[in-house]
Order: C-alpha cells, then sequence, then structure tokens
C-alpha cells in the first residue's frame, strides 16, 4: 500500500528519499512521486510504475526538503495525475499521503462550493484543498484545523511553498515514524528508511514538524506536547534476490532457515506470562494466508488444549458481533503487523477486555506495539506479495504456542519437532515444472482436502490465484457432492491433499468422485501411493514423514512451488502480482 518518505538534510534530500522509497518498495506500488522544494518553489516529478522511472525523471539537487510517496491507487486510476504529491490552492501546498479520506465525496462537495476547483480523482487532494484553504500565521495551525475535518484513515505529509525548509506530518490510524540526527530530519512509513538511531513513532491525532534545527510534536489542537523516542530495534533489511529470479523462490527457499530460527527464538517464550493467561475461549484473527494459518491454530488449539477456539477473518471480526470476554484469549497473526483490519479488530478485542497475543514477523510494526504480548515469526523479511515462508513459520508458531499452554513437557518436544522439520522440509524443493505445465494453461483448478488439509487446500488455491490468475477454489472433500461437482469438467484439475490417515479413504473416495465425473487428479499425501491410485492420479507426491499437526507445513511448500511455477509459465512476475500489495494498510 501507500508509502511516504520526507526528509529535511542540508545539502541536498533527494537521495535520502529515493533511496527510503525503493526501501519501502515492498508495501506495494502502481506509481510513485517526489516534490523538491527549492527557495519558494515546489517542482513535482511523478511517473507510472517503478521507482527507477522516477528516480531518472527527478535531477539531482540541492534542495533542502523533498517528500515523496509511493501510490497503490485506491481512488482514481494509475496514472501521473492521481500519483502523489498532490497539490494543493494554488501551488501552496504539496501532500504525500497514505490511507483513506471516507468522507471525502461530502468534503469534494463542501470545498467545490467554496470555489476549490478539483485537478485528481483522489481523496487526498481533500487534505490538499484544506491546507490551503486558511494562511494562518503558524502552518500547525493549518494541520490541526484541516484534520478536525476529515474522518478515515491518514499518515500525511506537506510541504508549504512559503516556508522554508520545513515538512508538516500527521497520523490517525495509518503508521507514520519520525526520525532526527542532527544532519537530516526524516518522516516515513516505516523507520526502514531511516539511519541507525532512536526513532519517533507517532501516535493517532499526533502532528510533526521537521526542519533543519529540530523535530517538534503537537496534538490533535496543535499544542506542543513532549514525546519520548522509541529505542533503536535491530531492523531485518531487505536483502537482494540473490542467485534468485525471483524474491518469491528465494522466500521458498527460505523457509527450513526461518523454521529452525523460529524454533530458536521461541524458547525465549515467557512462561511465567504465559500461564498467568486464564481462558476458556481462543479467537484467533488474521487476513488472508495469515487467517489461513489461525484456521490451523484454532484445530491446534481443539484437539491439543480441548478448548472453544475459532478462527476469525479480522475484517469480519472488527464489524461482526462475536461474544468476547475476559475469559477469551484473542490471537492476532500478521506477517507484516500493519494490515489495517487485523489492528483494529485487536483494538476491538482490547476494549472488550479479551487477553491478547500479537504474532508478527515485523517486531517494530503497530500491531507489536499495540500488543500485549508479542511473539515474533521470525521469517526473516518477506517482499513478495504471496507470503511463503511467513506462514509456514505462522503455523509452526502457533503449534509451539498451543505446547507451551499445555504444559513446558510439551513445550519442549514441538521445539525439537519444529527444529526437525526444518531438516526434513529440505528434501522438498523438487521440480514442479511438468506439473505447472499440466496446470497452467487451465481456467480454473479445485483443491480438496479434509479437516487440516482442508486449510492447506485453501492456502494452496489462494496461493496458486494470486500470482497465476486462474480461478482456484478450494473445498472440503466432503462438500463436492452437495454442489461442487456441477462444476466438473472433462480434464479439470482437482489438487488432492491428503495426509490425515483417519480421514484417508474418505478423501479418496470424494476424489475419485470427481475423476467419474472427467477431473484430472493430482494428489499430496503423507504415504507412497497405492497401485489403484497410481493408476487414478496423474502425479502422486509423497511428504516424507513428520508429525500430523506439521504436516500442514510440508504439504504448501510444493504448492508454493507449483504456483511460483505455473507463474513464470504464464509470464507474469510472481513477485508482483496485479491489483495487490504486500503491506494492506487501509480498510
Ligand atoms: C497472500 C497474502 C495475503 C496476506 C494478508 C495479510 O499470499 O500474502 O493474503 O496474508 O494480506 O497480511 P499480513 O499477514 O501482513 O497481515
Amino acid at each position: 500500500m501507500c508509502g511516504i518518505v520526507g526528509a529535511v538534510r542540508a545539502g541536498g534530500s533527494r537521495n535520502d528519499v529515493i533511496r527510503g522509497l525503493k526501501l519501502i518498495q515492498y508495501r506495494g506500488y502502481d506509481s510513485a512521486g517526489l516534490c523538491l522544494k527549492e527557495k519558494r518553489d515546489l517542482q513535482i516529478f511523478k511517473a507510472k510504475g517503478v521507482i527507477e522511472k522516477l528516480d531518472e525523471k527527478v535531477p539531482a539537487s540541492l534542495a533542502t526538503v523533498a517528500i515523496g510517496h509511493t501510490r497503490w491507487a485506491t481512488h482514481g486510476q494509475v496514472c501521473e495525475k492521481n500519483a502523489h504529491p498532490i497539490e494543493g490552492g494554488n501551488r501552496e501546498w504539496a501532500v504525500v499521503h497514505n490511507g483513506i479520506i471516507e468522507n471525502y465525496r461530502t468534503m469534494t462537495d463542501e470545498l467545490s462550493g467554496e470555489g476549490v476547483v478539483f485537478k485528481t480523482d483522489t481523496d487526498t487532494e481533500v487534505i490538499a484543498a484544506l491546507l490551503a484553504l486558511n494562511n494562518f500565521s503558524d502552518p500547525v495551525r493549518n494541520i490541526a484545523w484541516a484534520i478536525k475535518k476529515l474522518q478515515g484513515s491518514y499518515a500525511f505529509c506537506a510541504v508549504k511553498k512559503e516556508e522554508d525548509n520545513v515538512i508538516y506530518a500527521a497520523r490517525f490510524k495509518s503508521p507514520l515514524y519520525a526520525f532526527y540526527s542532527g544532519d537530516v530530519a526524516m518522516i516515513a512509513s516505516d523507520p526502514v528508511c531511516f539511519p541507525k538511531g532512536d526513532y519517533f513513532k507517532l501516535e493517532d491525532g499526533e502532528i510533526c514538524k521537521l526542519s533543519q534545527e529540530k523535530i517538534e510534536f503537537f496534538d490533535a489542537s496543535g499544542e506542543p506536547i513532549e514525546k519520548e523516542a522509541s529505542p533503536y530495534k535491530k531492523i531485518n533489511y531487505i536483502a537482494g534476490k540473490g542467485e534468485f529470479e525471483h524474491f518469491m523462490l528465494k522466500e521458498i527457499y527460505e523457509t527450513p532457515d526461518a523454521i529452525r530460527r523460529l524454533a530458536i527464538n521461541f524458547m525465549n517464550l515467557d512462561f511465567a506470562k504465559l500461564n498467568k493467561l486464564k481462558f476458556d475461549k481462543v479467537k484467533l484473527i488474521g487476513c488472508g494466508t495469515a487467517y489461513h494459518s489461525c484456521l490451523i491454530g484454532a484445530s491446534f488449539m481443539r484437539s491439543f488444549l480441548r478448548v472453544e477456539a475459532e478462527a476469525l477473518q479480522a475484517s469480519e471480526f472488527r464489524y461482526g458481533s462475536f461474544p468476547i470476554s475476559r475469559r477469551t484469549l484473542a490471537i492476532f497473526v500478521s506477517q507484516s503487523g500493519e494490515t489495517a483490519d487485523t489492528i483494529a479488530a485487536l483494538e476491538k478485542a482490547k476494549k472488550k477486555g479479551a487477553k491478547t497475543i500479537c504474532l508478527t514477523n515485523v517486531l517494530h510494526s503497530s500491531l507489536a506495539e499495540e500488543g500485549e504480548m508479542v511473539l515474533p515469526i521470525s521469517a526473516g523479511p518477506e517482499i513478495a506479495v504471496a507470503s511463503t515462508k511467513a506462514y509456514s513459520c505462522q503455523v509452526a508458531a502457533l503449534y509451539m504456542l498451543t505446547m507451551a499452554l499445555k504444559g513446558e513437557k510439551h513445550f519442549y518436544k514441538s521445539i525439537k519437532q519444529v527444529q526437525d522439520l526444518s531438516r526434513t522440509l529440505k528434501s522438498l524443493f523438487i521440480n514442479m515444472s511438468e506439473f505447472a505445465a499440466d496446470i497452467c494453461q487451465k481456467e480454473k483448478v479445485f483443491f480438496i482436502g479434509k479437516g487440516d488439509d482442508y486449510v492447506t487446500a485453501l492456502e494452496g488455491a489462494l496461493k496458486l490465484k494470486e500470482i497465476s490468475y486462474i480461478n482456484c477454489n478450494a473445498y472440503p472433500a466432503g462438500e463436492l457432492k452437495h454442489g461442487v461437482l456441477a462444476l466438473i469438467e472433462n480434464k479439470t484439475p482437482v489438487i488432492v491433499i491428503a495426509t490425515d490417515e483417519k480421514v484417508y479413504d474418505k478423501t479418496m473416495n470424494s476424489a475419485l468422485e470427481a475423476k467419474s465425473r472427467g477431473a484430472k487428479l493430482y494428489l499430496i499425501s503423507n504415504k507412497p501411493p497405492k497401485a489403484c491410485e497410481l493408476e487414478s492420479f496423474e502425479m502422486c507426491l509423497s511428504l516424507p514423514s513428520s508429525p500430523q499437526p506439521l504436516r500442514n507445513i510440508l504439504a504448501i511448500l510444493p504448492l508454493q512451488l507449483l504456483s511460483y511455477n505455473v507463474s513464470v509459465l504464464r509470464g507474469i512476475d510472481p513477485d508482483k502480482p496485479r491489483n495487490l500489495a504486500k503491506s494492506v494498510t487501509v480498510e
């Protein structure tokens, strides 16, 4: 989603901002822009597509102030006109914004009535127009006045033509961080953009003023406030692709090491704190892939703790009516820790008195800041939009957490199992190109399984659809004859996941029913195929042996590789599928 970087540096801040924009590319974007403020002039540059194009357009400059933006379109098409910075008034202000101004239609009508002419299709232009509407002697007043009118979420930074060497910024429900050293003052959506050192996290409703001399903070009415810096945390810097053609492939290959690191990091688990949690219900909450790991987590909790546990999509939990009490343990899972729905769900659960645990890959994220107990996913930076190693780490983390809640003895056994799994996973880096070639021309693909295998089917289908654009759907195997069989035609691919002995034969029966209607079957199971299965399936992949709860992590890896291969064969960039962003910071 959109990313913001601003810098004030004597001698030129252009490169600080371009470098920062490159570091937050992982958030996903479709255009980028930058404003250089040179003396009393705002020079704005914009480009559709990659940052490199913007970099080529922006000249070398000694301008002390620069603000930049990566845009992931929400309001208005992807085009230079709608790329930020957006101007307000008669080029008096330039604004970059992340978030959604929910009342922008009403505000646009109101402001148009006052003679403002809107030039873009963005909600951001309302902010720029509001800032330019008054000429208070102190521009902090303009910001305080403008934010009172805004509803929705925003992190924005703005420069005023008439103000030398200053950036103003404000936030509400979208992340924003500030940094000051004698040499440079910076503002950004992610502290990864800053030089090493302590930084400040803006809270909702706060305003910030950055200049060469100092950094100042104000409350929502523009009154000065004191803020303490967050101590510098080791930030996982983004490494390159190494020998791999794409980040996604590199990240899949990093899974065994990530799992091993996770097991080591989990040894530091605070048992005393964990034991204090008294609960009789568990809700596990996340979005997309993280929601799928919650489904498995809920299954672990039901099976091993015999507790009522359910997984919920954060976007549904946020507005739905789900009974929550002080005896509810709510677990939030998010790779980025910045998913707007997951953060809002955490706030709701806290308000209702639930005990909360957050599992995230980014320990300086908003989720980590707000969680009562934070556990690391330890996957290392994940850049490809499709989550791979983070999913596997989430599942392993939820397994170890469940076992820790069961008791110390169980916990240490689970650590050992996860460590062993890290070795087993390495044997799964197999060539999936033939399987991919079979799938890549299809219009639809079905994934089926029972119990935890159904969750693998869901995650396999999500992975394949998001990076191949093939219509993929997952169903519990037993549901086929309740409607889905109507969609099975000659040679429709059905990928069958069967790693649970208890329901193996049941899954096979459902698969064969699909075959009788013309389906082409592919099998991922935990045991070598029988002769009759070899006859019925185009391909049988047997997973190495592992404890049943961890088989989901083994089964998903070949499916991730399959999705990657199909994506490449279809000429798609698997790292940046269309219309998707890595970090979903708006609702
Ligand atoms: C799919 C994918 C998304 C994310 C979802 C939540 O491959 O990556 O479905 O899982 O947007 O993101 P996080 O985990 O950052 O909260």
